[in-house]
């Protein structure tokens, strides 16, 4: 793969180029979303000049016409001309994903990743010499303490909660029926946050009893901001390092793992398995890396980010299957869904 990229690269580095620009591209997409423009051009229902665009969002013309251009280029705006001027309308996808309003909106993500990521990231290169993250650089919080960092405020807590609910909103379902989950009545998600997986879960397993457990905090935020009268999940306080579990057949274990360091995460899984009904089992939800270190580039970039942000990283299925059968799991079964999260279920 690489010797490929670098033959091709020989004559022109088109590749390498895209991937210096990557930053202004994310930049524009986020700034876009922040200003508003994708919210605009979905209730406009009519294509709108960059001057009408400018009015309505209280922007300079010249900045949003080239921003405009920009979303064009890269093909998440539509363009076209009459009589002489320029009008710009939202895509199928701008729709889908980037306007607030709609219910597979990525909007919480893009507005963590802009606030939060982008400037920790910019401090990638002292993370990378110094092997840890850059809590205490980007946001003066002790670099221990990852979710102290992460919870520095009630908004910070409710953006962090937002961008972990909008990824189930386009995974949920892959991971809900990685496997069928069906036997297991009584499902615990540890570490929850929001619920948006363990709603997926109650969806695709309406016999069973769904529970999140998370911090006290976070469980009031979840109940208050993201819960309707239709859900059917159940909310425990509670610390998963500290104290006993509640008894279930299965836990799910979704972006904890690549949180912690070894030890903490062996200690978590022995404690899983001797709270586990008989028969039961537990259910990891990660970024699976390839065993041959060659991808998927998604699952590598965000185990840099683990670096940047926590004390984690992520691994490949053979270290998960090495973690569970030493916390005393067996029959581990790994599906790669093909997109941003896989899953590994282990029985006890
Ligand atoms: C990376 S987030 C993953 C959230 C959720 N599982 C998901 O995938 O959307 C980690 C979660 O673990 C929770 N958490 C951290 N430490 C915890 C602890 N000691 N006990 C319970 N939950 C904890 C955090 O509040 C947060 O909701």
């Amino acid at each position: 793969m690489a010797e490929q990229l670098s033959q091709s690269e020989l004559d022109y580095p088109f590749k390498l180029l895209e991937y210096f620009n990557g930053f202004r591209v994310s930049k524009a997409i986020f700034s876009a979303c922040e200003l508003g423009v994708f919210d605009l051009l979905l209730q406009s229902q009519k294509p709108l000049a960059a001057r009408e665009v400018g009015q309505a969002l209280g922007t300079s013309e010249d900045g949003i016409e080239r921003l405009l251009d920009v979303l064009v280029g890269i093909q998440i705006l539509e363009v076209e001309h009459v009589e002489g001027t320029v009008y710009y309308s939202s895509t199928d996808v701008s729709n889908l994903y980037l306007a607030k309003a709609s219910p597979k909106s990525l909007h919480p993500m893009i507005v963590y990743f802009s606030q939060t990521i982008y400037p920790l990231w910019s401090n990638l290169g002292d993370a990378v010499r110094e092997g840890k993250n850059q809590n205490e650089k980007a946001f003066g919080l002790p670099s221990e303490d990852i979710f102290a960092a992460m919870y520095r405020s009630e908004e910070e807590m409710l953006k962090f909660m937002g961008l972990m609910n909008s990824t189930w909103v386009i995974d949920g379902h892959d991971i809900a029926t990685a496997f069928n989950l069906a036997a297991f009545k009584s499902i615990v998600d540890l570490g929850g946050c929001s619920g948006g997986l363990a709603s997926e879960l109650a969806r695709e397993y309406p016999s069973s009893r769904v529970t999140v457990l998370d911090l006290p905090r976070v469980i009031q935020t979840a109940k208050q901001h993201f819960t309707d009268s239709g859900s059917t999940i159940h909310f425990q306080e509670g610390d998963f390092f500290e104290g006993d579990l509640p008894p279930a057949d299965l836990y799910v274990l979704a972006r904890i793992i690549h949180d912690w360091k070894e030890e903490k995460c062996e200690q978590l899984l022995r404690k899983i398995h001797s709270s586990c009904l008989p028969g039961g089992g537990v259910l990891i939800v990660e970024a699976l890396l390839f065993e041959n270190r060659r991808g998927p580039i998604t699952a590598q970039l965000f185990s840099l980010n683990m670096l940047v942000q926590t004390e984690g990283k992520e691994h490949p299925p053979s270290r998960y299957t090495r973690m569970l059968t030493q916390a005393g799991f067996s029959n581990v079964q790994v599906c790669r869904t093909g997109k941003s999260y896989d899953a590994v279920l282990a029985i006890k």
